[in-house]
């Protein structure tokens, strides 16, 4: 009877911190949701201390931002709707905050002016920053993005 006993009694245990690691939020956020005012609020103070002194107050990217700087690398881009940051899945947009411009986003040896912020904010806080982000998009430039995310996700559960 002691061992089965043990063994229940670590079974729930283990439950018990995979539902405690779920209620807290972090790893089990995958995605962006402009609909959830608490991530926007929060997003929009993490936006303006982290993101806007390159892609600008009110995300309007850097002035010429199409063309490549005397260094060869390029300016931030808007974030609004001016921009190409609705042309990406919500992973990618993550991943690109949190590693920089890098491969398999970027070829080998990119060069780069956009930080990795993995070490500086924390994974929630990346998706804050883009659920804020997400929020300032037109209705046409969401509808396409959520595509763009639906075909990713899919591609990803297939691989
Ligand atoms: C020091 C300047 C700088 C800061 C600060 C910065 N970025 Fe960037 N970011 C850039 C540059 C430059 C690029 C263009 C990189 C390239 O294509 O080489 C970029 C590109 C991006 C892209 C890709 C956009 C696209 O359409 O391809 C995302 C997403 C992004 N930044 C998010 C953020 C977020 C979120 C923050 C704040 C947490 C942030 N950035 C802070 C400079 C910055």
């Amino acid at each position: 009877m002691k061992p089965f006993f043990l063994l229940v009694a670590g079974g729930l245990i283990v439950l018990a911190l995979g539902a405690l690691a779920l209620w807290r939020g972090g790893s089990a956020l995958d995605r962006a949701d402009p609909e959830n005012a608490v991530q926007v609020a929060r997003g929009r103070v993490a936006y303006a201390q982290h993101c806007a002194s390159c892609h600008g107050d009110s995300l309007q990217g850097q002035p010429n931002w199409r063309q490549r700087k005397a260094d060869g690398k390029l300016p931030a881009p808007p974030h609004d709707d001016t921009g190409h940051t609705w042309h990406h899945a919500d992973q990618q947009l993550f991943r690109i905050t949190k590693d920089g411009v890098k491969p398999p986003l970027a070829p080998e040896g990119y060069e780069s002016d956009m930080p990795a912020f993995g070490d500086v904010i924390s994974d929630e806080e990346i998706w804050e920053v883009l659920s804020f982000i997400k929020s300032t998009w037109a209705e046409k430039s969401r509808a396409y993005q959520e595509r763009i995310d639906q075909a990713f996700r899919k591609q990803a559960k297939q691989e």
